[in-house]
């Protein structure tokens, strides 16, 4: 099943170093291979304001990072928004978003000035007063990607129909609110280039009823192996429409292949199938189990091909890592292995399930290591529990 796996953003050496150093399960990233993506990005985009959707990866290390590159950041909660307050961000840097956002995200992001990514009617209302605003459409479309991951959808929640857009518009405009633009974001992990372009033409035709706007932004959603070039294009030629600047926010593709899932062989065994078993499992990396994601894995073993099934410690059968992954036979107990592309939504949506401490994260600035998270410890966990 898994293609040849894409280079590793580090050397097996690094990742050896690293591992033996700070144990495993362990999440370490390249800071050259996270600014390379930014480059990508900007190549392809030109002018446009990059926002990091920080859900992707959400470590202050990686915000103070992007944030010297002049990156702004997309929040969608109250804790997101308290991590661009904790680097310095100000607001004309913070977006605010969310299809149910909490008053006390509207009261901070409207002490930050933050804008807003209006997601429905009654937001109207809820807005702090002449709160800037992106309004955000749904074009309704069928997008190609695991339907968890949809937001472009007709039957997704998020955004507002074209048809509802105008009533909205008005009712901001004469609420004292500012329309800075409109916002779109169809969907994450998006496999074929032209649902973009499909969507850019549906928001861009509601131009003769907005008139002309600040700000067209086209949200994020791009395949690792997405033709940013031919994407910017369709984006700028919507942006142009209105007369607005275009605007950007890429999650995965700025951290996914930055970063790298280590983790040591604990054993094999076979079942109705052959395993080989994992120090991580579907805490440290849910993608597998949540979307069907596949990682590729990276041996730093060597043997003849052969295949099984990665599975973690968890008492679950659906804790896998990897189906039908073709490893090098013969690997010994503590033998490593690296988890590809899996800088974005891997520590992030890392769980405490079962009292697992989540894994430490480390960042390679190309002359040594910087430990950007801890590992958690079981007392870290047990924290916030009333004493037993
Ligand atoms: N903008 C908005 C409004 C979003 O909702 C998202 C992602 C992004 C930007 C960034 O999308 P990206 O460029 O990363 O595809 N947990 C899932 C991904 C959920 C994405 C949710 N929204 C996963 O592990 O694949």
């Amino acid at each position: 099943m898994t293609a040849a796996p894409s280079p590793a953003p580090l050397t097996d050496a690094q990742m050896r170093q690293a591992a033996d150093h700070f144990g495993t399960p362990l999440y370490a990233y390249s800071a050259a291979a996270l600014d390379a993506a930014l480059q990508r990005v900007r190549a392809a985009f030109g002018d446009a304001r990059v926002w990091y959707a920080m859900k992707a990866n959400p470590n202050l290390t990686l915000l103070r990072h992007l944030q010297a590159a002049d990156v702004g950041f997309e929040c969608v909660s109250l804790g997101e928004l308290g991590r661009a307050v904790r680097v310095g961000a100000g607001g004309d840097s913070v977006l605010v978003n969310g299809p149910a956002k909490s008053d006390e995200e509207y009261r901070l992001g409207g002490e930050l000035g933050a804008t807003f990514i209006v997601d429905r009617a009654g937001e109207v209302e809820l807005l702090p007063p002449r709160s800037r605003v992106l309004l955000r459409i749904n074009p309704g479309l069928d997008v190609s990607t695991h339907d968890h991951l949809a937001t472009g959808a007709a039957h997704s929640k998020f955004g507002v129909r074209p048809d509802q857009a105008p009533e909205i518009i008005s009712a901001l405009r004469s609420g004292g609110h500012i329309l800075r633009g409109l916002h779109l974001h169809i969907g994450s992990a998006i496999r074929d280039a032209e649902d973009f372009g499909a969507a850019f033409e549906r928001v861009a035709a509601l131009h003769p009823l907005t008139g002309p706007l600040e700000v067209l932004d086209v949200g994020g959603g791009w395949g690792l192996d997405a033709d940013l070039h031919g994407i910017a294009v369709e984006a700028e030629e919507a942006a142009a429409r209105f007369g607005a600047a275009l605007w950007v926010e890429p999650g995965r593709y700025l951290v996914a292949r930055a970063g790298v899932l280590l983790t040591r062989v604990m054993g094999h065994k076979t079942t109705g199938r052959a395993f080989t078993l994992t120090d991580a499992g579907m805490t440290e990396l849910l993608r597998p189990m949540l979307y069907g994601a596949e990682h590729p894995a990276h041996a730093l073993w060597t043997g003849e091909d052969s295949i099984s099934d990665l599975a973690g410690p968890a008492c679950e059968s659906g804790d896998l890592l990897g189906n039908g992954v073709t490893l090098p036979a013969g690997a010994v107990r503590g033998d490593l292995l690296a988890l590809l592309e899996a800088g974005a939504y891997g520590a992030a949506m890392s769980s405490n399930y079962l009292t697992r401490p989540r894994p430490a994260e480390v960042l390679w600035d190309g002359e040594g290591w910087t430990v950007m998270r801890r590992r958690e410890t079981a007392e870290d966990i047990w924290a916030a529990e009333l004493p037993g």
